[in-house]
């Protein structure tokens, strides 16, 4: 276990540390101070303070004037699937509209795939997360729509990420076409028996062409009393229930909001949902960027996470994120940076990750660059040059 291994490694100094972002002020926003230091013991974060004052360690790290970032809390991805769509893609570039539909392409060819090749891709797309320093990511079903190919979808999450969520309610697939209702049914019910054990949340997508508010309703109660929390696909297509269903359901988070009415705005706020905003989606079926400004404006908590699915969003990178949220939906620097990390803490209902104040699990990123806002100056490039999850060093090198 990571916490055993760090104890066998001995404490870690990192210090020269040119911008050490924390997030642990006392308004609880982005916090973050200057030639700072960071001590690791047992896979967590022990100290941290003014390089000048740093304590001893068995271990010192030299950061040379870079900047160190909690890791990346990625709350939203759809990583269990077989395929890929992007001739799709190409098409929607060329002018052809996003549609839910799509969908049913990655769930025929997800079904037809053996655990093994299931397993082989989300293995993939978890390394290539934690190389870009996300090191706590959340992992949806949704592309299987049986009993037995989502609770195998769950199976195969619950293998990399304790952030499980069972999206049997992403669309009603063909089999169901003329039976919707039996579709809830099967969701409310055998399916949910068979997913609830793998997984720790509940989402449907509430969409004209996925699920109305009735039916996400239901589908989020049964759920909850399966023992799973609640998160919704709200708002993403156009204007809709999502996000009203989201507060009274209760939902840690309302995800994408490209679509919202003030009134969905005061009922996220009201019910203290997490806004999820999801700009890679909205990158890549060219549609408007949610209004982040205008959520923050309000007083909504705001989060950012990549949708990565072959669909609507075929980025891993949280940093790409930062950039469209900097660049197209009206945050700042800090606010983009914060919404990455403790926004997507908050939206996953975690007090462990997202900061590094003390006590906090060391995840934590060593950025090429001085400052947090090089992840927005400089959209593209790769600056993740470490990162530490538990306090053990996963990828990429420190010196
Ligand atoms: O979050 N909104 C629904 N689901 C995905 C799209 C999935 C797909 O197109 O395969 C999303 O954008
Ligand atoms: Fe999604």
């Amino acid at each position: 276990m990571p916490d055993q291994e760090s104890t066998e490694q001995g404490s870690t100094l990192i210090t020269g540390i040119g911008e050490l972002v924390t997030n642990d002020g006392d308004r609880g926003g982005f916090a973050a101070m200057t030639d700072a230091a960071l001590v690791i013991a047992e896979g967590k974060v022990a100290w941290t303070g003014p390089a000048s004052r740093a304590p001893a360690a068995d271990a010192v790290v030299d950061a040379a004037g870079r900047a160190v970032l909690p890791g990346f809390a990625d709350s939203h991805a759809h990583l269990v699937f077989a395929g890929e769509r992007s001739a799709e893609f190409a098409a929607r570039m060329a002018g052809r509209p996003y549609r839910a539909g799509g969908i049913l392409v990655t769930v025929e060819a997800t079904r037809g795939a053996s655990d093994a090749v299931l397993r082989a891709n989300l293995r993939r797309l978890a390394a290539e997360m934690l190389r870009q320093g996300t090191t706590t990511f959340e992992c949806k079903s949704g592309y299987g729509l049986t009993v037995p190919d989502e609770a195998r979808g769950l199976a195969l999450a619950a293998e990399v990420t304790a952030e499980v969520t069972y999206l049997g309610a992403h669309v009603v697939p063909p089999e169901f076409a003329a039976d919707p209702a039996g579709y809830v049914d099967l969701v409310c019910g055998p399916m949910l028996d068979a997913c609830a054990p793998s997984a720790r949340w509940v989402d449907v997508f509430c969409e004209d062409g996925a699920f109305g508010a009735d039916e996400a309703a239901a589908i989020l109660a049964a759920g909850r009393a399966a023992g799973l929390l609640a998160r919704v696909h709200a708002n993403q297509l156009g204007p809709g229930p999502g996000a009203r269903v989201a507060a009274e359901a209760g939902a840690a988070s309302a995800d994408h909001c490209t679509f919202l009415t003030d009134a969905d705005v005061d009922a996220l706020v009201s019910a203290q949902v997490v806004a999820t905003l999801l700009p890679g989606a909205e990158f890549g079926t060219r549609q408007p960027f949610p209004d982040a400004r205008r959520l923050l404006d309000a007083g909504a908590t705001v989060a950012l996470a990549t949708d990565c699915n072959p669909g609507s969003s075929f980025t891993s990178s949280m940093a790409f994120c930062v950039a469209l949220a900097v660049r197209e939906m009206g945050m700042t620097t800090e606010e983009a940076v914060w919404a990455a990390t403790a926004g997507g803490a908050r939206a996953l209902r975690r007090t462990d990750i997202g900061h590094l104040g003390a006590g906090a699990r060391a995840d934590l990123i060593l950025l090429d660059a001085p400052s947090h806002a090089y992840l927005a100056y400089r959209p593209g490039v790769p600056q993740v040059a470490a990162v530490w999850q538990a306090g053990c060093l996963v990828a990429g090198r420190v010196t």
